[in-house]
């Protein structure tokens, strides 16, 4: 492959919408983001009709910005990359059919990327010596495993969550104290100025790697839900330490585990929940304390972006995986098992 091979990256799974420029998968010349979090917030969610809405509104001008940004014109692009999969089937089509445009047009390749790997290629983004192998914990809005990252497109999943994934679960307990969309950093920063002192309460862990969500986020609910019954006053703060507490030491628990049974002596984190302060740094701490080196993405490449599609798409096209047609199309319940690249 080529030095200096820049791919222009799509990403509008979800509510962001974002191009970006990045060169031999590492380095990221531009990277925009229009995120609709203003207009959602109004329903306290998502709304997919009107989050595919706002894509087809900004994404011609994202796209000129990110070629801007970078200096570039379509000639200096050698590839195309987009994300096909998983997320709202009208948001992943406006990424996907723009992308198909700009590779008929260009006459470049078109690589087609789960979402999921350019979550840990975000990584690769903020380490630029980072390489496989290593334990990765993916936590997201959609998504809650352990992985095995043995090179760049060998993965094994060998933890999942059984039912909800972790970002969802910050975002319900969210919803319940009131606080709006999105939760995650909400919780996080009310936690900051609580104790955690509450037991919600303390299932037998039977799960090995696995996960479940849905129970936690009940006992919150329930908890809150009895408080207002009896009219009593909701403390929000201690709650939100409490359960972020509960839900960081499982993932780090689970996460250095995997990592010392597999004998590998890196850990990675990936997906939007990685922004969390309080996992960032109980990970950081317990690596640490284990002789692990432990590797958290740059603030930037946590939540949705561009510039993670663009790395994943590298390492894909290099070992010549996901190289798309005019055929591509969304695949919005894309599975994390399913970790391979597009195949026609
Ligand atoms: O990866 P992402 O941007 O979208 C998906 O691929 O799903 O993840 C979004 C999720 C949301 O559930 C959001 O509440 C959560 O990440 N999140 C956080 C924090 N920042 C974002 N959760 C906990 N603490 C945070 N600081
Ligand atoms: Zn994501």
């Amino acid at each position: 492959m080529k030095k200096g091979f820049k791919i222009l990256a799509i990403e509008s799974s979800c509510d962001e919408t974002s191009c970006a420029i990045v060169v031999d998968g590492r380095t990221c010349l531009s990277n925009i983001v229009s995120s609709q979090i203003d207009i959602h917030t109004r329903f306290g969610g998502v709304v997919p009709e009107v989050a595919s809405r706002n894509h087809v509104t900004a994404i011609d001008n994202v796209v000129k910005l990110a070629l801007e940004k970078a200096n570039c014109t379509l000639n200096d692009i050698d590839a195309v990359a987009v994300t096909y999969g998983a997320g709202l089937i009208g948001s992943l089509l406006v990424g996907v059919s723009y992308a198909k445009g700009l590779s008929y047009v260009t006459k470049k390749p078109l690589i087609a990327v789960n979402h999921i790997y350019g979550h840990i290629a975000g990584n690769y983004l903020s380490y630029p010596k980072l390489e496989p192998p290593f334990v990765c914990l993916i936590v997201s809005g959609g998504h809650t495993a352990i992985v095995k990252v043995e090179d760049y497109n060998n993965h094994i999943v060998i933890g999942n969550t059984l039912d909800d994934a972790v970002g969802e679960c910050f975002d319900k307990v969210a919803r319940v104290l009131g606080l709006g969309y999105p939760g995650g950093p909400k919780v996080s920063k009310l936690a900051e100025s609580g104790n955690a002192n509450i037991q919600f309460v303390k299932p037998n862990d039977t799960l090995g790697y696995n996960f479940s969500f849905s129970g936690k986020k009940t006992a919150v609910i329930n908890y809150v839900h009895k408080l207002e019954q009896a009219g009593k006053p909701i403390p929000k703060e201690d709650i939100c330490a409490s359960f972020e507490n509960w839900i960081v030491d499982e993932l780090v628990e689970k996460t250095i585990k995997a990592c010392k049974d597999s004998g590998y002596n890196k850990v990675v984190v990936a997906g939007g929940v990685s922004a969390n302060r309080r996992l960032r740094e109980e990970l950081n701490k317990k690596a640490n304390q284990n002789g692990i080196l432990c590797f958290v993405p740059a603030m930037e490449y946590c939540t949705d972006n561009a510039a993670m599609i663009g790395s994943a798409a590298y390492y894909a096209y290099r070992d010549g995986e996901g190289v798309a047609d005019m055929s591509l199309a969304p695949k919005p319940n894309l599975s994390l098992q399913d970790f391979k690249y597009y195949t026609k």
